[in-house]
C-alpha cells in the first residue's frame, strides 16, 4: 500500500540527498514583530534585516527610542525597518498593526510578538488591578494579536508561522514572580489551544521562553546581580545574550515550520535549578 500523502518527487529527492536547506526564506517576507524597538525585539529585527525580510516593528508609546533602533539597524545592515505605533490593549491598534504591515505585499508572512510588561509586584502586596494590569498586557493582548494575524494568514492562504514571547518564570516557578509569570505561563496554554485550533492549517505558533537576559527589562534586575549564584553555583555558564534569543525565534519564524504548540525554553539552563 502506498500513502497518498507521500509525493513521489520527495522520495525521489531524499534518495538523491537533494535535501532542501533554503537559507534566507523569509527574503522578501513581511514579518510583524510587536516590541521590535525593545532589547530583545531589537535583535530580531536585526537578524530579518541582515535576512533582507520586511520587518515591521511595533512600540507601544516611546518613539524616540524606536526612531533611534530603526536609524541605527538601517544604517549597519540596509534596508527598511517599518515602524508601527500604539498600544496593543486597544483592539483598534491591534487592527491597525495587521493593516499597517499587511499593507506592504498585501499579506502577513510571521509574526513574533515581544509585547511584555516586567510587572514587578511583591506577592505580598498583589492587588487585583496588578493582575489585571499584568494579564493585559503579557497575556490578552499577544493571545488576541495573534490570533487576529493567525486568522488573517490562513484566510489568505499564507503559510507561516507566529511566536509569541513568554519567560522562563512562566515555565519554572521562581519566589515573588506570581505577577509576572501566572500570565505568561497562561500564555503557554493559550499557544497550545490556538495550535491544536489551527492544526492542519497553514500556520503554525510557537513560544519562546527567555531566561536572565542582560538586555530589555531584565537588564537592570541581571546587572543587579540578583541572579549571579546561578552561575556561582554553576546552573548557568553565562547569562542569555539578546542573539540567543533572536535566533531561536527565527528559527520558529520558518515559513513551513514543522513545530507547533511547542514552547522553547532559552535560558542557560536556569530554569532546571529554580
Ligand atoms: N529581557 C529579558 O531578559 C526577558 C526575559 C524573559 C522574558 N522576556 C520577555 O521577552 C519580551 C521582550 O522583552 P524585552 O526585554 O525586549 O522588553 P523591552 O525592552 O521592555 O521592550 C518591550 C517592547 O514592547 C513594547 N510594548 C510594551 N507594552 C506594549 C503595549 N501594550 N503595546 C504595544 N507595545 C508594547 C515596548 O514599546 P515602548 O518602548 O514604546 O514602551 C517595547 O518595544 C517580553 O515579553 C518579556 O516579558 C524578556
Amino acid at each position: 500500500m502506498v500513502s497518498r500523502f507521500v509525493k513521489p518527487e520527495d522520495r525521489a529527492r531524499v534518495e538523491d540527498v537533494r535535501f532542501q536547506l533554503a537559507s534566507r526564506s523569509l527574503a522578501g517576507k513581511v514579518v510583524l514583530v510587536p516590541g521590535g524597538t525593545g532589547g530583545l525585539g531589537s535583535c530580531l529585527v536585526a537578524l530579518l534585516l541582515a535576512e533582507r525580510a520586511v520587518p515591521v516593528a511595533g512600540y507601544r508609546s516611546n518613539r524616540e527610542r524606536a526612531e533611534r533602533i530603526k536609524s541605527l539597524l538601517e544604517s549597519k545592515l540596509g534596508g527598511t525597518v517599518h515602524l508601527v505605533e500604539g498600544d496593543l490593549r486597544e483592539e483598534h491598534v491591534r487592527r491597525h498593526y495587521l493593516a499597517e504591515a499587511a499593507r506592504h505585499t498585501g499579506s502577513i508572512d510571521g509574526m513574533a510578538c515581544f509585547v511584555g510588561d516586567p510587572a514587578r509586584v511583591p506577592s505580598d502586596s498583589l492587588t487585583a488591578d496588578d493582575l489585571a494590569r499584568s494579564c493585559a498586557t503579557n497575556f490578552i493582548a499577544p493571545v488576541l494579536l495573534a490570533k487576529a494575524v493567525g486568522e488573517q494568514m490562513i484566510a489568505r492562504k499564507v503559510s507561516g508561522s507566529l511566536v509569541l514571547l513568554s519567560s522562563m518564570q512562566g515555565v519554572a516557578a521562581f519566589e515573588n514572580s506570581l505577577n509576572y509569570a501566572a500570565p505568561k505561563a497562561a500564555l503557554i496554554h493559550a499557544n497550545r489551544v490556538l495550535a491544536k485550533e489551527w492544526s492542519g492549517q497553514s500556520v503554525q505558533v510557537n513560544v519562546v521562553a527567555p531566561g536572565a537576559t542582560v538586555a530589555g527589562m531584565a537588564a537592570s534586575s541581571v546587572s543587579s546581580g540578583k541572579y549571579d549564584r546561578y552561575i556561582e553555583q554553576g546552573a548557568v555558564s553565562r547569562f542569555g545574550q539578546p542573539e540567543d534569543i533572536a535566533r531561536a525565534v527565527r528559527f520558529l519564524l520558518e515559513p513551513d515550520c514543522y513545530i507547533t504548540g511547542q514552547v522553547l525554553l532559552v535560558d542557560g539552563g536556569m530554569g532546571l535549578r529554580a
